[in-house]
C-alpha cells in the first residue's frame, strides 16, 4: 500500500520523505490556506516547493473551478508546472467530464470528495487516476468510513478497473491499518497518523530493557 502525506506543510512533508516511506502528497485548498498560502502566485510557487521536496512523487493540487471550461483550463495549467503534478477534480458533473478529457489527454487525476461507491464508480469508468473516498468525513457523520473503501475494492475489483483506491480523510493508525487490510491501494494521511504506527509500549520497555542489560554487561 502507498503512503501519501495530506498536507501543504513542507517540513511535514521533507519529514515524511526523509523517513523513506513516502510514496506521494496530497493538498486541497483547505490545506493550502492552513498553510497561509494564498494568490495564485504563491499557490504555484508553494506546489513548485512541494515537487522539489519529493521529486518525481505524484502531487496532487487541486482545481478550484467547478464549471468543466474552467477545470480543463486551471487543471491544464497545474499539469503543466511539473510532471508529478496530478490534477485534484471534485466530484460533480463537470469533475466527471472533466476527468475524462483530463485521461484521453494523458493527464492524471485524482477525484476527491468521494463519499459513495457509485461516486467511486463514476471516476473510474471517467479513468481517474486515483478515486478519493473520505473515510473520516464518513465516520464523522455516523456512518462507516472503512466500510466505503471494502466496497470500492469489490467493485474494483469486479472489473478490473485500474483506478487506484486513496483512502482520504484517514486520521489515525488504525484508520491505516484498516485500509490495508481492505486493500486501498492509496492512504493519505497527516504525518501524526503515520508516526503513530512507530508506536508500541513493548518496543519502548524492550528496548530500554536491551540497552540496560547491554551497558551491565560492559560493566557501565
Ligand atoms: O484528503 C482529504 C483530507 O484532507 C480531508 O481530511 O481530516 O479534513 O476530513 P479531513
Amino acid at each position: 500500500m502507498k503512503f501519501f502525506i495530506d498536507t501543504a506543510n513542507l517540513a511535514q512533508i521533507q519529514e515524511a520523505h526523509d523517513l523513506g516511506v513516502l510514496d506521494g502528497v496530497t493538498t486541497n485548498p483547505s490545506l493550502m490556506a492552513k498553510e497561509g498560502i494564498t494568490g495564485q502566485d504563491n499557490v504555484i510557487k508553494h506546489y513548485l516547493a512541494i515537487c522539489d521536496i519529493v521529486g518525481d512523487l505524484p502531487v496532487s493540487a487541486e482545481v478550484i473551478a467547478t464549471t468543466y471550461d474552467e477545470i480543463i483550463a486551471e487543471g491544464e495549467a497545474l499539469a503543466k508546472l511539473h510532471s508529478s503534478i496530478v490534477v485534484k477534480v471534485p466530484m460533480i458533473k463537470d469533475g466527471v467530464k472533466a476527468i475524462k478529457y483530463f485521461t484521453q489527454n494523458g493527464i492524471k487525476t485524482n477525484c476527491t470528495l468521494v463519499f459513495s461507491a457509485g461516486q467511486a464508480l463514476l471516476a473510474a469508468k471517467a479513468g481517474a487516476t486515483y478515486v478519493s473516498p473520505f473515510v473520516g468525513r464518513l465516520d464523522d457523520i455516523s456512518t462507516d468510513g472503512l466500510q466505503l473503501i471494502e466496497d470500492i475494492r469489490l467493485i474494483f475489483d469486479n472489473y478490473a478497473y485500474e483506478t487506484q483506491i486513496l483512502a482520504a480523510s484517514v486520521r489515525t493508525p488504525m484508520h491505516i491499518i484498516n485500509c490495508a487490510k481492505m486493500g486501498s491501494d492509496v492512504i493519505t494521511a497527516p504525518l501524526s497518523a503515520i508516526t503513530a504506527l512507530l508506536k508500541h509500549p513493548l518496543t519502548d520497555s524492550g528496548l530500554a530493557t536491551f540497552l540496560a542489560d547491554h551497558a551491565k554487561a560492559a560493566g557501565k
